[in-house]
């Protein structure tokens, strides 16, 4: 964030009581606890505010439904929002619900100020209104005169006195504003679509309702009973109400909100009706509004009939908060729609958090371990390895604008480059070797560059993922805070020397879906089919049935290969970690499932035979370049080698 800015207020939308938080509630209110946590890291005073939205028709008829009265159905429902953020530790400063006395003030005053400033005036309201949209819509908008153009659902014709907003006025202000500030809404491809709609003319907007009781009366000097307040004007008005406006304007120094964090469908009121409001009541603009995409689950919209809802708290309960949050961030451009799969997350979380970021601790945890009894000193990694650092400054100083451009799957992905440093400078440098050539101190110099690459990561991924990254600066022995992250990310500090704590494995590896599958109809018939035909090729093949032409045999590369150096993969009860010369430049690195039945040792120097084209792949975080033929029955495993020595890279076939 550009260091114009003091303070940062944060918001999520107030969710609505009339149904229980989904993962597109998590989703709004996960991004703006990474941005509230960033703030605070960075030092800016930082304000974070969520809550729920109760008022309005909608939440009367949810709670007659179940014959609950309205306030104790909005108490229950607003309780397991604020239960599911804190049990989620959402780092909120305020939750604030419309039903609150002091928000309710704070409307009335507001009603107020733009009553006696000529914004609002007295009719009548006839039109069309979608009670689960709580949005009024002209003829023209509906679909086949009669539905909602949002949900679908039908609308009920409304004819009642009303008072109207005089939006009209502000469209020429709201078109100066969006072109004056042109970040002011994001994306920027949702800031033109809105300015289209406004060019396109605005109707002046009615703001009370007298046909239901569930909201804010009016101001009592204007004597109008039978009126409740418009729950969008209600509830958009508690961005201000939260800081005490109308009340005691206790933190109206934190306004203007740096950013209002919302999802795309309710971009309207938030970029056309709460400017407009602001504007009649003279507070500032808000800085940013930031509209985020729609999930998905499977490909399909989520519904309470089809059964396929994400629940937030089953899919953290089932792979970790901190892996959900990640997934959530990375998996899906800010702004564009996402697709809940476990698949998609599993896939997360084994290849970045656990091949990227869980294996290098452990390789770094094996190889302090093994050469300097944990040690770690940091002191000489600047005298070795000055390009891997100035490799990963340049990275982290890529990383803030991002986070406030809202590109968040890009500051994750830019993130990921110091990683891929640090694991390659392993493989460059190879630690063993150097120990094995008495560089010990270069050795050294590398485990610092190591815990030094993780231990700034680990500060610019606390945001996104809090809990494992403390878990990560406990076993680098430092703390997150803005002192760090103000000398090991913004400056180049390093850190001192300590002993590495050991702790658990981070990202245990997923074989397979923790939650059961809400499969549609017609997937689950693809399923079944697609299980009984590979059913069918299984046993074709134990028949002999699946024979291939020798063509189709001499695709596969087959090679011998000389083992020029061999090692235990840390950690890793089965494989070995090998360089193989199949006779190119460099040899091939290998990683072998066969340490139950050879060591190291037994491997060194040995010729075996090698399938030199397979796609390269990542075991416990090391590439593999190659598969080793070998036998195994009962008695164990054999390699397959050749018969006498033969030159490395003689093709076999
Ligand atoms: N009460 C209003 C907001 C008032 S803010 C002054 C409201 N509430 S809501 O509970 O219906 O929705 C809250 C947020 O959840 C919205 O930002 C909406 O975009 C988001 N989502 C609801 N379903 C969603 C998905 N399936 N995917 C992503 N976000 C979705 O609107």
């Amino acid at each position: 964030m550009p260091s114009c800015h003091k303070n940062a207020y944060i918001t999520t939308p107030i969710y609505y009581v009339n149904d229980i938080a989904h993962i597109g509630h998590a989703y709004t209110t996960i991004i703006a606890d990474t941005l509230a946590r960033y703030s605070r890291m960075s030092g800016l005073e930082t304000y974070f505010l969520t809550g729920t939205d109760e008022h309005g028709q909608k939440i009367e008829e949810a709670a007659k439904k179940r014959g609950e009265s309205t306030q104790a159905y909005a108490d229950k429902i607003s309780a397991t929002f604020k239960n599911l953020w804190d049990e989620f530790d959402i780092s909120y400063d305020k939750f604030i619900r419309t039903t609150d006395a002091d928000h309710m003030k704070g409307v009335q005053k507001a009603f107020t100020v733009m009553h006696d400033n000529g914004d609002i005036y007295k009719d009548r309201y006839k039109g069309h209104y979608c009670i689960s949209c709580e949005t009024f819509f002209p003829e023209t908008q509906l679909v086949d005169g009669e539905f909602c153009p949002e949900c679908g659902k039908p609308t009920t014709i409304v004819e009642e006195e009303s008072y109207f907003f005089k939006l009209s006025d502000y469209q020429d202000k709201l078109l100066a504003w969006y072109e004056e500030n042109p970040d002011c809404i994001l994306p920027k491809s949702k800031r033109n679509e809105v300015i289209r709609f406004v060019e396109g003319g605005l109707h002046d907007l009615s703001i009370t309702r007298t046909s239901f009781d569930w909201g804010v009366k009016l101001p009592e000097n204007l004597n109008d009973p039978k009126h409740v307040m418009y729950v969008w004007l209600d509830a958009l008005m508690n961005y201000v109400t939260a800081l005490g406006y109308g009340t005691d304007d206790a933190k109206m120094d934190l306004w203007p909100a740096r950013v209002h964090l919302i999802g795309k469908d309710i971009l309207r009121f938030h970029a056309i009706y709460w400017p407009a409001f602001l504007m009649s009541l003279g507070l500032p603009m808000p800085k940013h509004i930031a509209a985020h995409g729609w999930w998905t689950r499977d490909g399909e919209k989520m519904s309470k009939s089809k059964g396929n809802v994400v629940d937030p708290r089953e899919v953290a309960n089932a792979y970790g908060l901190d892996n959900f949050r990640y997934f959530m961030l990375r998996e899906v451009p800010f702004g564009g729609d996402g697709d809940f799969s476990q698949k998609a997350l599993i896939d997360r979380i084994n290849s970045d958090l656990g091949n990227d970021l869980g294996n290098l601790l452990n390789r770094l945890i094996g190889m302090s371990g093994k050469y300097f009894e944990g040690r770690v000193d940091s002191s000489n990694v600047a005298k070795y390895y000055q390009t891997e650092l100035d490799e990963v400054h340049a990275s982290l100083d890529k990383l803030e604008p991002l986070l406030f451009d809202m590109q968040i799957h890009r500051y994750l992905e830019e993130l990921w480059r110091p990683l891929s440093v640090a694991n390659k400078s392993i493989d460059k440098y190879q630690p063993w070797t150097l120990m094995k050539e008495g560089k010990e101190e270069e050795a050294m110099a590398l485990n610092g560059l190591i815990a030094a690459i993780l231990s700034k990561v680990a500060i610019m991924l606390y945001p996104v993922m809090p809990a494992v990254c403390s878990k990560i600066a406990t076993a680098l022995n430092f703390t997150i805070d803005n002192d760090s992250w103000s000398s090991m990310v913004k400056g180049t500090a390093l850190l001192e020397t300590f002993t590495l704590e050991k702790i658990e494995p981070l990202f245990p590896r997923v074989e397979e879906p923790l939650l059961a599958q809400a499969e549609p109809a017609d997937k689950k018939a693809a399923v079944k089919k697609e299980a009984k035909e590979t059913k069918k090729s299984d046993s074709s093949k134990e028949e002999g049935v699946a024979l291939i032409g020798i063509d189709q045999f001499f695709q596969t590369s087959l090679k011998v290969g000389t083992v020029v150096q061999a090692e235990e993969v840390p950690k890793s009860k089965k494989l070995l970690l090998l360089q193989v010369d199949v006779g190119e430049d460099e040899p091939r690195q290998v990683v072998a499932g066969i340490k139950e039945w050879y060591s190291a040792d037994d491997m060194l120097n040995t010729q075996v035979c090698v399938v030199a084209n397979l796609k390269p792949a990542k075991l416990m975080g090391y590439k593999s370049e190659g598969m080793l033929l070998a036998a195994k029955d009962e008695n164990g495993l054999c390699m397959i080698r050749p018969e006498k020595p033969k030159t490395a890279g003689t093709p076999i076939g």
